[in-house]
Formats: C-alpha cells, structure tokens, sequence
C-alpha cells in the first residue's frame, strides 16, 4: 500500500480569476479549478477592483466544491491550506484569505499564505495526475517572472534563499501588452491577440526602442514602448476611426514589431542576469510567459549558452491556484506556518517566503 498521499488546498484571488486547487505532495495536480473573469472586465479595458471582489465572493464556495469533487477529495482530507496574500488587489486577497482562515481554523490545519510571485514560479515544478513527474528543480537558478503585475528577476538558490535581482521601473510586460492591445482595438487581455497577430507579421517592420538594454543592471522600462507604438499610430493618422481598415492590415506587423522589442530586452537581461549569478537555468513564469516568441527566443540563447530553460505549460503560467498549493507547500515544509492573523499585503517581501 502506497503511503497516504499529503493534500494542498490551493486558494488564488489575487487578481480577476477565482481558483481553487488541489495538490497531492506539493506537486502533482489533483484539480485546478479556474474561473476567469475576463468578460466582466472587459468593457472596462482593465479590471475594476470591487467588481473582481464581489465575483469571488459570489463563487468561491461553488469552485472550492468542484475542485474537491474533480479531485475526489472531501474537505476534511486537506492537511494545508496555502492562499495567496499578496501582491494583488486588496479586496480580491480579502476574499481568499478570508475564507482560508476559516477553512483551516474548522479543519484544525496549517495556514500558508503564499506570495503570489512565488506561486508563480513554483507553477514549474507541477505535473498532472498519471504523468511523469518533471525533473527536479536545478539551483542556483534565474526565474524571469512576467505577467500583468510583475516584471522581475529573482536569484533562486534552493531552500527558500530568493533574491530580486532587477525589475521594471515603470509599467510591467503584461501591462505594456494589455495597453497597446487597447489602443489597437483588440480587447482585453491583450497579450494572447498580439501573440496571435504578432505570428503573421514582421518583427522588423517598425524599429521601436529596446529601453534599458545598453545600461549596466537588471532593470526594465516598457513606458517608453508604449508611447513609442502611440506615436507611430499617431504620426500615421491611424487613431482616427475612419481608418480603420488601414490599421487592420498594419495589426500583424505592429503587433510583431512592438513584441520583438520587449522580447528582446526580456532575453537579454536573463541572460545577464543568469551569466552574473552563475545559475545553470533558467525559469520562465507569469502569463506572459506563456508567449511563444518569448518561449523560442529564450530557448534558442539559453542553448547557445549552455543553460537549461523550463517553463510552465500555458494554463498554469496564467493564475491558478495550483501553482500558489505547491509554493505554499514548500514554504510549509520549509518550517512557515501563519496564525490565524495573517492579513493581506499588496506588497510583501518575498524574501524568507519560501
Ligand atoms: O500572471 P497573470 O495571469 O496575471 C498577473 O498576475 O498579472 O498574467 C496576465 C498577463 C496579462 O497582461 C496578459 O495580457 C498576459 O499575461 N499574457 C500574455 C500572453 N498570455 C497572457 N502576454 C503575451 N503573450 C501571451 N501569450
Ligand atoms: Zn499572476
């Protein structure tokens, strides 16, 4: 008989998807229930805090049921419960934390609050139910963490030892995707339509800037993109609506000029960054890494050099709850527990979090 199995209770509010998951032995995926707010928020061209907390209080209790139905579980089979307490939206964390604390204080179980980043990266290290599990994570390691959010380096040194190595100074990758997305008319969020579009283009169509690229650190700037994309539009008079078909036919090659420019910087300072902390690989996380460009472009100069690359498949780089059990399970066999005091914070250190 095969030893009983430890259970996660994943909880992921953070942001404008709703998840619950549950996972055996921090790593294999019993279920990973994902609700996505995105046709709430998508009038709105961004999401609007009080509507994404109102919609988790309205279906927490239904998805925390399904997951343990689509893992077969019932409540009182959990040993942890780990539930992402920042960064993110203040009144969207109330509502996972909330329910958290409450759910370990009736089970009697221990509470991790987890750090939505670390989630993010741990989201590498899962497996589906009946597959092989993945190799184990390499350290020293460089994690490139790129969503809606974030934009940072960190150092991964194995037992918990995190450190930020760089970050953006000003809007995130995410959020310069979403933005362009807006002004080009292709709805929110904007990173999957410019992924798509960006295939049929020309990447050397429009010579945007490369921000930060020449200077001696790990830091981003994507400010400068933006209104770079902007003027272009602007100085071609393709911001009237008039014109619209003429920026239709334009779409391929500005989406693929605008992505090779973040493309190339995100690359560049890994591989710094990688190259300064003598890491031998490199982690890809957050929803834009879910990005193909970004995927081929790592891959072909992490081999140049001799690194390894992983990164999640692209449902788990996006948010869910089964990446925030398996960081939250490590930070718990790593000795963090959290009293039933543990409050939101919408930017905690990550440091000491793992
Ligand atoms: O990690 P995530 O789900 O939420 C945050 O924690 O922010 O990331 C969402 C972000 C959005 O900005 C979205 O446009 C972007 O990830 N994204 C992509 C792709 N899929 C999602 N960006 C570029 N290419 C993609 N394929
Ligand atoms: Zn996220």
């Amino acid at each position: 008989m095969s030893a009983r199995r430890h259970l996660t209770l994943g909880i992921e509010t953070s942001c404008d998807e709703t998840s619950f998951a549950v996972v055996a032995d921090g790593r294999v995926i019993l279920s990973n229930v994902i609700l996505s707010q995105t046709d709430l928020h998508q009038r709105y061209g961004g999401v609007v805090p009080e509507l994404a907390s109102r919609r988790h209080v309205a279906n927490a209790v239904p998805l925390l049921r399904s997951a343990l139905a689509e893992a077969g579980v019932a409540l009182e089979d959990v040993d942890l419960v780990a539930v992402t307490r920042g960064p993110g939206l203040v009144g969207a964390l109330l509502v996972g934390v909330s329910l958290a604390k409450a759910l370990a204080w009736a089970l009697e179980r221990p509470l991790v609050g987890v750090h939505h980043l670390a989630g993010h990266v741990y989201a590498n290290f899962l497996v589906e139910a009946g597959q092989d599990a993945p190799a184990e994570p390499v350290w020293p390691a460089v994690a490139l963490v790129v969503s809606g959010g974030h934009t940072d380096l960190f150092y991964l040194g194995g037992s918990g030892r995190v450190e930020r190595l760089g970050g953006t100074r000003d809007d995130a990758a995410g959020e310069a995707y979403d933005k362009i997305a807006r002004e080009l008319g292709l709805g929110y969020p904007g990173g999957p339509a410019i992924d798509r579009l960006a295939e049929r283009g020309n990447p050397a169509a429009f010579a945007f800037p490369r921000a930060m690229l020449e200077e001696d650190n790990l830091d981003f700037s994507f400010s400068g993109l933006k209104t770079a994309v902007l003027y272009e539009l602007e100085r071609r008079g393709l911001r009237d609506p008039d014109r619209r078909e003429e920026l239709a036919a334009l779409l391929p090659d500005l989406a693929a000029s605008f992505q090779q420019a973040v493309v190339d910087v995100l690359v560049e300072k890994t591989l710094r960054a990688a190259r300064q902390v003598g890491a031998r690989h490199i982690y890809l996380a957050g929803g834009v890494a879910a990005n193909r460009q970004l995927r081929r472009q790592m891959a072909r100069a992490a081999e140049e050099v001799g690194l390894g690359l992983s990164y999640p498949p692209p449902v788990l780089c996006t948010d869910n709850a089964a990446m925030i059990a398996a960081a939250g399970y490590a930070a718990w066999r790593n000795g963090r527990r959290d009293g039933l005091d543990l409050d939101v914070d919408p930017d905690p250190p990550l440091e000491g979090l793992l």
